[in-house]
């Protein structure tokens, strides 16, 4: 079973960028690529880099620590493709955004 939660609202992103959100305990890296929300786990796999708080170019995001490469639109990595990270599904609903989460 799945539900959306919010963690953020429209205007908090800016075009461009990303930010670490919290989805229950699980951090997530939610990105604004030219108005569309994506968003991913923040852990990179390589050596759990903070994926939220690296640099957006288009849909991929350069981890700040080592500078892996991910397709926040797949959570595919583009530098080592042996690693991926997990997506979420969002939602925009008015002026909130929101992101599903797995419930047991
Ligand atoms: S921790 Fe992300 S590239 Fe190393």
């Amino acid at each position: 079973m799945s539900e959306f939660v919010k963690v953020a609202r429209v205007g908090d992103i800016e075009a461009g960028t990303g930010k670490t959100v919290y989805l229950g305990g699980t951090p997530v890296a939610l990105f604004n690529v030219d108005g569309e929300y994506f968003a991913i786990h923040n852990t990179c796999p390589h050596e759990d880099g903070p994926l939220g708080e690296g640099t957006l170019c288009g849909c991929v995001v350069t981890c700040p620590m080592h500078a892996y490469e991910f397709d926040v639109t797949s959570g595919e990595c583009l530098t080592e493709p042996a690693y991926r990270v997990e997506q979420f599904e969002v939602q925009v609903d008015g002026d909130d955004i929101l992101v599903r989460q797995s419930v047991d």
